[in-house]
Order: C-alpha cells, then structure tokens, then sequence
C-alpha cells in the first residue's frame, strides 16, 4: 500500500534582505512538523523557497548598481545556507524565478483571463511598496498602511483585476463548512468579519516597473507578485506539469504562515483555486510573531537578530529548541539572549545533558559500559516504563494537534522524572553490593531505554541531538530508520549494547555578553562578604508566592506603593519602597515573592505586614516573580 502523504509549506521569503530569527521561527517549525510527520510514516513533501518579483526587490537592486536577478541570487544563496546550518529537511526550494514557476503563473492568469474572472479597468489606489499591497483611502490609518505605518504612493494605471467579488459567497461558505480551515479560531474570525464587510476585485497587473512575470497576452503588465507568489505552493506540487506529483501532494495539508498574511492565503489564494477548479489546501495556519524585548524587529531600531550568528555561537538545536519550546504557536513570543541562555542551561545542559552523562557514567563504570537484560520490575520502575509509554503516546497526539510546545514539555517531564529515578533508586549504592547486582542491571537498563526513546521523541525539534545520544548509547541501528513506534515500544534497547563514553551534548553556558573576568570583578566588588549562615537560620524565613490584588502611591511618600497581596489562605497589606520603578497597575496580577513572618512594621502610619522581594544594583531594581505559582506556594 502507498505510504500517506502530508505536504507543508513555509511562506516564500522576499530576498530583499538578510532572513533574521523571525523568518527562522517560521521555518523551524515547519521543519519540525515534517520530521514528525516523517518519524509517523508519512511520505512528506516539505516546501519552501523565495518570493522574488515586485517593485521592492526592483528598487532594492537599482539601489545596488545591479539587476534584480544578481541581487536575489545573491540573497537567496544566504538563504539556503541558513536552512542548511538550521538542519532544515525542505524538500524543494521554490524560486519564484524559476522556469518551471514562471510556466505555471502564465498558464493560469491566461485560463483565468480567457475565462472572463481577469479584466480590464483603469485604477487609482494607495500602494504600500513595503507590503506590496493596495489600498483603498477608506482602508489607510492616518494616511498611512494599515499594515506596517508606512507611507503609501498613490498610483493610478490601466490594470487587469481578479474578479474576487464573484466569489465571496462561496468561500464564506466554504470557511464556515471547515472549521479546521483557518487556525487558530482567533485568525479564523478576524477572516469571516473581513469577507462579510465585502470584497473588492483584486488589482493583478502592474505598468509602472518591470520585474515580474509578464501578462502574457499584454506584456506591458506583469502579474501582480502576490498572484504569482501564492502560486508557488502548486508549482512546486507538479501542477501542469506533474501530474502524478500533482495529484500524490495536492491539496496541501498545512500552509503555515505569519499571522500578517493570513488573509492573502485564506482569501486570494482560495479563490484563485476556486477560479481555476483546483481543490483548496486543507489548513492554513498563522503563527505569531517573535519579537524582541517585546518590540517589533526592524532595521531602524538596530534589534534585527542574525539567526547566522546565534548558530554560530549557541549550536543550532540549542537555538532550534528554545524557538519551539519558548512561544506557544500562535501566540506572539519574545526573544531574549537572557531567556535562551537559561533555556539551554536548564533544559539542554542541567536535564537532558546530565541525565544522559550520568547514566553512561554509572553504566562505565558500574558495568564496564554494558547495558545488561533487566531483571524484576519493582514499583519505581513501574512508574517510569508507564511515564514513558504515556509520554510517547500523548506527543503523538499533542504533535497532531499541532501543539509542538506541549510535546516538549511533556518529553521534558519524563526527563525530569528520570533524573530523579536516579536519586530514588540510587545505582551507586547497589554496585558496592554484589547480592543487588540484578537490581542495578535493571535500573541502568530502564535509565539507558528512556533515554533512546527520548532520542527518538526529540528528534523533531533537536536532529543533530538526536543521532548523537543514539551513538553515545552504542545502538547500532541506523538513525535515520527510526519511527514513532520504535519510540513509542518500551525494550526496544537491545541487551548487551555497548555505551560509549560520554561526551558532554550541550555545555553549560556563561554568558560572554560580558566577559566573564569584568563581571566576576563587578560581583566582588559589589556583594561585600556576608557572614555564613546555616541552613537551619535560612529556612526561619517564610518565603511564599503571593499575588498583588491592588497597588496604590502612599500620599506624600514618592518611593513608597502600598500593595495588598493574597497569600492563599489571607490577604496582606505591604508598603514597598518600589514607586520608583514600577507604576500600581504594572502590578497588579503579578505574582511576587515576600518575607511573611517578617515582624510587622509601621510606615507612615500604615502596618505594613511583609516585604516583597527585588533584586537591585545601582539605580535599577526588578521584583523577584513566580510568575506559573499558586499564591502561598513555598519558596526555599
Ligand atoms: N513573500 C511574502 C510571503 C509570500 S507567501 C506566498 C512575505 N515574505 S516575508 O519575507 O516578508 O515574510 C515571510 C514570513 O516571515 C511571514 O510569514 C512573516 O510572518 C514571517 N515573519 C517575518 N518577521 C517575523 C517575526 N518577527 N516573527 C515571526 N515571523 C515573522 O511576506
């Protein structure tokens, strides 16, 4: 029987300039999908490519001294080489240049056309050259592009539109009869509300500059570049010219795109399939958007990021993992070098790169680095083989849903678990005694299986991880063969493998953003020697989680907030000497950690019963937070 097919795209990408990490966000998890859909069986067929017509490359180029062609084959080579470093598994890379697209776009505009949904008008509009989008003077906001605040040309030319009018019915309908069409539901309703308040037919030629694919009965016109980017999704799936291909991929399962260009792939692009009778995709899906320290990336602001250059210093899986596990799909997601340097210490290097050299360690040393047939399950051991097979079975699930970050977390808590296996079973101690020698063999055994499972469940997101745990373990089976079953059985690890010794698979990281000698110079100076404490005189302190109900100022004290706090079980007034640095109603729903038994204090005139805790140097201060924890939660 032939094997089920799945085919995703990414968005074709203008090669105006350099991608940076919000392109790679968009990738990676395409990326990760197909690997999944691979790992699952299916015979996948992954597209990306390049979007390389339009007035903006045009100008781009004259601004170079070169053609548009030397000037995107220059940026579309940066970018191949990007999804190569990021272990991306693209099945075809699409050039809106290539012969074979050009054919394609010609063909359909001419069957469109000689069918009478393209004509002819004269037209006057506001063009947003950034967006390559038209606008209508009722649509702009402030005079400006309701898209991306920048200035728009008014352009008035002879052109040929799509007749999308005539279709407006028929695709409500369609995305109502398909609730799954439009994900998440939020993009989905934003989409129904525009089409219901009318669509306009679509200006698809243009005069006034020449890089694009001519009209081919009008060659003073080239089409439109969103008419001819849009498609590429069935180009590149054989159409006209593959037949066989054509009908094996198409419809696409999954069109994932950027939240900003939801409408072009669930309005224009349905209804250029309806108008040629070519079956719609099965899903579009929008995801969010990367920003950083909550701001938009731009060229401007100088916080555009070379996903290049964090491969380059952090490794891509590192850089790969923390894009997955760090921003909940589509939802909008912030990058900090702060946040994924915690994510890779935490995650890659305390969790995952411990458990997997402690246990190879154990296994050398306590076994001469033999993983031997296990003996009696006792309870604990129960515990973990059930967590595992559970673990394996809700990724399948939670991956079909999409929902790529609850499969991290859900591998991430069999990690954990197995970590603390470890201490619960206590291997070191079972070696010094040759009557538990039965009992170690089976604990290393149920450590070094987990981990080839978590081998396998990782390898969406982390493949260069992956393979090499594998190694370390000593399987000798080929990676590449793997499949979610093999996941998804306990005791597949063969008895009497030979683990090799470990080689650490993700360092610890100090941040060199500033070099290490200045900031140990800097701690020195500014944390003066404070006399030791026992463990017993830290844990007097009760420390709690507790949430801020309400702040307000203190009258007539310009430093001071008075907050009041739930703890859970009681609610608490606190005066806070924090008015500096916060305003009440960034406070307010946070969830901050405070001294509760500290003796309660009066401050002008209000009992103030606990201090909340910050952290502060020189004229900077931030509140230490629980941000995920019950109020009244210990802290210890
Ligand atoms: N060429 C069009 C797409 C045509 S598809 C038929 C285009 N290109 S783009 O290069 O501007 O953007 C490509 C994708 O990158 C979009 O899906 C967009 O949402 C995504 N991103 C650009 N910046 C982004 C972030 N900061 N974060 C996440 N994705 C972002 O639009």
């Amino acid at each position: 029987m032939d094997k089920k097919t799945f085919y995703i795209s990414t968005p074709i990408y203008y090669p105006s300039d350099r991608l940076h990490i919000g392109h790679a966000y968009c990738t990676t998890i395409a990326d990760a999908v197909a690997r999944y859909k691979r790992l699952a069986g299916f015979d996948v067929f992954f597209l990306t490519g390049s979007d390389e017509h339009g007035q903006k490359i045009q100008r781009k180029a004259q601004q170079n001294n070169i053609t548009p062609l030397e000037y995107v084959d220059h940026i579309v080579a940066s970018f191949k080489k990007l999804w190569t470093k990021l272990n991306i598994s693209h099945d075809d890379f699409i050039r809106t240049t290539d012969q074979r697209h050009h054919e394609v776009v010609q063909a359909i505009f001419q069957k469109i056309y000689d069918q009478g949904d393209i004509y002819k008008a004269s037209y006057e509009g506001w063009y947003c050259t950034p967006c390559e989008t038209f606008w209508t003077e009722r649509q702009l906001v402030d005079g400006k592009c309701p898209d991306c605040g920048r200035p728009v040309e008014l352009l008035g030319e002879e052109s040929y539109f799509f007749r999308m009018s005539k279709y407006q019915d028929r695709l409500l309908t369609f995305i109502e009869d398909n609730p799954d069409f439009i994900q998440p539901v939020s993009r989905r309703n934003e989409m129904i509300n525009f089409i219901k308040s009318g669509l306009e037919d679509l200006c698809v030629s243009r005069t006034t500059f020449d890089w694009g694919i001519p009209v081919p009965f009008d060659t003073k016109h080239v089409v439109y570049v969103w008419f001819d980017a849009l498609t590429n999704y069935i180009t590149a799936a054989g159409y006209l010219h593959d037949k066989e291909k054509f009908a094996k991929y198409w419809p696409a399962d999954i069109h994932l795109v950027g939240k900003e260009i939801v409408r072009f792939h669930s309005i224009i692009w349905p209804i250029i399939l309806m108008a040629l009778g070519v079956e719609l995709p099965k899903k579009v899906y929008g995801h969010g958007w990367l920003v950083v320290e909550g701001d938009k990336m731009s060229k401007s602001k100088g916080n555009v990021i070379d996903p290049l250059e964090l491969i380059d210093e952090f490794g891509a899986d590192s850089i790969r993992y923390f894009l997955l596990r760090e921003i909940t799909l589509g939802m909008d997601g912030n990058f900090s070098r702060e946040a994924l340097i915690n994510r890779i210490n935490a995650d890659l290097a305390n969790d995952l790169g411990n458990l997997l050299h402690r246990t190879l360690n154990m296994i050398n040393r306590f076994n001469g680095g033999l993983i031997e047939t296990p003996g009696a399950v006792e309870e604990v051991d129960t515990a973990l083989i059930d967590l595992a097979q559970r673990t394996a079975a809700d990724y399948e699930i939670l991956m079909e849903n999409m929902d790529i970050n609850g499969a991290i977390k859900e591998v991430w808590a069999l990690i954990s678990r197995t970590n603390k296996y470890i201490d619960e079973t206590g291997p070191w101690a079972l070696a010094k005694d040759p009557a538990k020698k039965e009992r170690l063999q089976t604990v290393l055994y149920n450590l070094a299986e987990t981990l080839r499972i978590v081998a396998i469940l990782i390898s969406p997101f982390m493949p260069f991880t992956s393979p090499k745990i594998w190694q370390q373990l000593g399987i000798r089976s080929d990676f590449g063969k793997v499949t979610l079953q093999d996941g998804q059985s306990w005791g597949g690890l063969p008895a009497g493998t030979k683990v090799a010794k470990p080689e650490p698979i993700f360092p610890r990281i100090e941040d060199k953003g500033e070099p290490a000698a200045a900031a140990e110079d800097k701690t020195e100076k500014s944390v003066p020697a404070v006399p030791e404490i026992t463990i017993d005189e830290f844990a007097k302190m009760d420390l709690r989680v507790a949430k801020v109900l309400a702040a307000e100022k203190v009258k007539n004290a310009d430093k001071l907030l008075l907050l009041t706090v739930d703890l859970g079980t009681e609610q608490r007034s606190i005066v806070s000497g924090i008015a500096k640095h916060y305003a009440p109603e960034e406070l307010v729903g946070q969830h901050v950690v405070m001294i509760v038994n500290l003796k309660p204090a009066k401050i002008r005139g209000i009992e103030s019963r606990g201090m909340v805790l910050a952290a502060s140097s020189d004229d900077k201060l931030t509140l230490v937070t629980a941000k995920d924890m019950l109020p009244g939660s210990k802290v210890k």
